[in-house]
């Protein structure tokens, strides 16, 4: 039996629709000894393996992580020795909000040999299927991405400085604090912004709220949004409904 090179391969999964990935990464797919996933892939991208591959999920489910990072990160030197090539499939980019390359720093003292494949990340694709473009002539001149929870659950700060500027803001992992995203807007005499939030955009189960800053908590609870979902402020969503139709076209002339 031939003794493979242990390898990481850290892929971006794409942000849910299955077609959303690239043919890198199902060439990582299907080259995989062992793939580790998180819970936002879509499952069907697993039927690219090959029917040895090891598949495990690691991902978080009902609120509980089947596995800690650190055991995430000894798995995939362990799976990568025994087995050879890891792939640790991730939902997005892996490199945008998704600690692929924590991943790769942990294992190469290793000596894994180590690749990353990018992908599609939710920040603008979600958006994109809602027909929100981040960027538009007259609307916005860039964007900002931040995580609505940090590390040690707070609100970042960057939101207070995104909600002066005129960019339009991306917050990711914002649902639990969006009483505190809406006062901090609310304080810089934003209550008129538009709003966007997108509840696991790209998939079936897509579901949108769009209002102002000052309605938006109540769309929430009547739309019963939840997480995982986008926020995007700004008047790049007020480009929605011109782009929706556009989009739906395409759509509809793709199928
Ligand atoms: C840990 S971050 C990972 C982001 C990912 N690496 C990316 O590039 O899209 C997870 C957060 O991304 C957002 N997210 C990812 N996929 C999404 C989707 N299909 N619809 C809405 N939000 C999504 C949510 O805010 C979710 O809580």
């Amino acid at each position: 039996m031939s003794i493979k090179t242990p390898k990481l391969t850290v892929v971006g999964a794409g942000p849910g629709d299955a077609d959303l990935i690239t043919i890198k990464a199902i060439k990582a797919i299907e080259s995989a000894d062992v793939i580790l996933y998180d819970a936002l892939i879509n499952e069907e991208l697993l039927n690219y393996a090959s029917p040895n591959t090891e598949i495990i999920f690691v991902g978080k489910r009902k609120g509980c992580y089947a596995f800690q990072q650190e055991q995430i990160n000894e798995l995939i030197v362990n799976k990568a020795n025994e087995k050879g090539h890891v792939v640790r499939l991730k939902g997005g980019d892996p490199f945008i909000f998704g600690r692929g390359a924590e991943e790769i720093d942990y294992v190469r003292p290793f000596g894994l040999e180590t690749y990353v494949v990018p992908g599609i990340s939710s920040i603008s694709a979600v958006p994109a299927y809602q027909g929100i473009p981040l960027t538009k002539r007259h609307a916005a001149e860039s964007f900002w991405v931040i995580t609505g929870t940090t590390k040690n659950h707070q609100l970042s700060s960057d939101v207070h400085l995104a909600a002066k500027s005129t960019a339009t803001v991306v917050i990711l992992m914002g649902m639990s604090k969006l009483d505190e995203i809406v006062n901090v807007f609310s304080l810089e005499n934003k209550q008129d912004a538009p709003v966007a939030i997108i509840q696991e955009g790209t998939t079936d189960n897509e579901k949108v709220g769009i209002a102002t800053i000052n309605k938006i908590k109540q769309v929430v609870e009547e739309k019963q949004l939840t997480s995982p979902a986008i926020i995007v402020i700004g008047d790049v969503v007020k480009e929605r409904a011109v782009l929706s139709s556009l989009c739906e076209n395409l759509r509809e002339d793709l199928i």
